[in-house]
């Protein structure tokens, strides 16, 4: 299983609010915001620590620091930069990749318009962020892109899955670890999600 539902109450009352087609953009980006946040502490639960010395104002001892500090957000724009913010507040250092795919209205299918990552990868997790996963399309052409820059290792953070989508992300790349705030119902025959929350674009940046 490597996509994983986290069913914190704090992520559902969020979700819940985030959803509501009465939710304004400003609101809807605070809460994309706290909602990434939470997901994050989930997401890198495993991220590996090593023993350091340090001295306290009592005494010298050993203690834990993050050893890959090397940490690259990689938001799918756009929708993904409104997820940038609330990882950047837990890991103020990390680098960015930005990974410009937009899915075609008819087929759905994504469409790569920009990519730029940083270099030297080889110590780094990648993060790739987007608010939704509904066909995978778009998250795994991503994973793809990510993976020829030979990181140290890919995880990804969605809002809202779908059934179709977490399965075919499980199918095309095992070794990713996915973290998400809810698994919905299905897909509709336009590839939206439902239940979902419409077009997660639209609603963080007030077009549409
Ligand atoms: C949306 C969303 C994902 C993608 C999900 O972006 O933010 O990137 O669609 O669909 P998929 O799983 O079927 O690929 P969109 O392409 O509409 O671009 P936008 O963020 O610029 O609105
Ligand atoms: N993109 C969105 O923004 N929402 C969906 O439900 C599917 C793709």
């Amino acid at each position: 299983m490597t996509v994983h539902a986290v069913n914190h109450p704090l992520i559902q009352h969020k979700l819940t609010i985030l959803r509501n087609k009465e939710t304004s953009t400003k609101k809807f980006r605070e809460l994309t915001s706290e909602i990434t946040l939470l997901l994050t502490y989930e997401a890198t639960r495993n991220l590996p620590l090593q023993e350091v010395e340090i001295e306290t104002p009592m005494c010298p001892m050993k203690s834990k620091r993050l050893v890959n500090e090397g940490l690259v957000i990689a938001p799918i724009l756009r929708a993904g930069l409104g997820m940038v913010e609330g990882m950047l507040s837990i890991f103020p250092a990390a680098r960015l990749a930005h990974i410009g795919l937009k899915r075609d209205e008819e087929t759905a299918l994504p469409h790569s318009y920009y990519f730029n990552i940083p270099n030297h990868l080889e110590k780094s997790t990648v993060i790739v962020v987007d608010p939704m996963l509904a066909t995978a399309g778009s998250l795994c052409a991503a994973i793809d892109y990510v993976k020829k820059y030979s990181p140290a290792k890919v995880l990804a953070l969605c809002l809202i899955a779908s059934p179709e989508g977490a399965a075919r992300v499980e199918k095309d790349h095992p070794d990713v670890d996915v973290f998400v705030a809810a698994m919905d119902e299905r897909l509709d025959e336009r590839a939206y999600i439902i239940p979902g929350l419409g077009d997660a674009g639209d609603r963080m940046f007030g077009t549409g």
